[in-house]
């Protein structure tokens, strides 16, 4: 049975500090989350990073693509997959793990990613949930690493959920909370799945979620979540 905080800091605190950064995943911490959300894939030698975009430009304001830079030339405000585990286990952070591969590299970025978790993952601190939007990364990680609970992500409800769930053995479901409907989200409960929905940052809107059935809400705002929801 998965266990999941009522809410998790979307790429750390990414309303107030750079995502998906050190610091980020240490102000989520202040501000009350027990759980952070991050976004990982490969550089070009294969090393694991924390970074959301395909793209360095947005967040470090080098115009260079991931996959085409090695783990040596990264921007140092970048982490590596290893550096993030170090911090969560300095803060007693758990994780909700978003396999986010470069196009191509769906499988291989997941099996790196959770042989990472086997060599990194301090025994301290609560199993990490795994994720992605990727089918095929869910796959390669049911493979490698059974042990890891998955939740399939989408960004809408469709009528197959349920059978690309049981096909990855996804024990959650972590979906768009601004397109949830109530129907769904009952529907996902009576299956047994574990609902979360992101990115929501209005407390009323994360009370209204929560009152639907939905276990855990991932924000780039705990501090304003977690009040909102007592
Ligand atoms: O994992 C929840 C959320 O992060 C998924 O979307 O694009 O913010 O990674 P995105
Ligand atoms: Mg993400």
């Amino acid at each position: 049975m998965l266990h999941l905080p009522t809410v998790i800091g979307h790429r750390g605190a990414a309303a107030y500090v750079l995502e998906n950064t050190l610091d980020s995943f240490r102000e989520a911490r202040r501000r009350g989350a027990a759980w952070v959300e991050i976004d990982v894939k490969l550089t070009a030698d294969g090393v694991p990073i924390v970074m959301h975009d395909e793209s360095l430009k947005r967040t470090t304001g080098v115009d260079r693509l991931v996959a085409a830079t090695p783990r040596a030339e990264l921007p140092a405000v970048v982490p590596t997959f290893e550096e993030a585990i170090a911090c969560f286990a300095a803060e007693g952070l758990g994780c909700n793990v978003e396999i986010k591969p470069c196009p191509g590299r769906e499988a291989a970025t997941a099996t790196v990613a959770v042989q990472t978790l086997r060599r990194c993952w301090p025994a301290s601190l609560p199993a990490p949930l795994l994720s992605s939007f990727k089918d095929g990364s869910l796959a390669a990680a049911r493979d490698a690493a059974p042990e890891y609970d998955r939740a399939l992500l989408l960004d809408e409800i469709r009528d197959d959920w349920r059978a690309r769930a049981e096909a990855v053995g996804a024990v959650g479901i972590n979906t768009n909370g601004k397109r949830l409907t109530a129907p769904r989200a009952v529907e996902i409960r009576q299956a047994g799945y574990a609902l979360s929905v992101y990115t929501i940052n209005d407390g009323a809107v994360a009370r209204a979620l929560v009152g639907m059935g939905v276990d855990c809400v991932i924000t780039d705002a705990p501090d304003v979540v977690l009040a909102a929801l007592g």
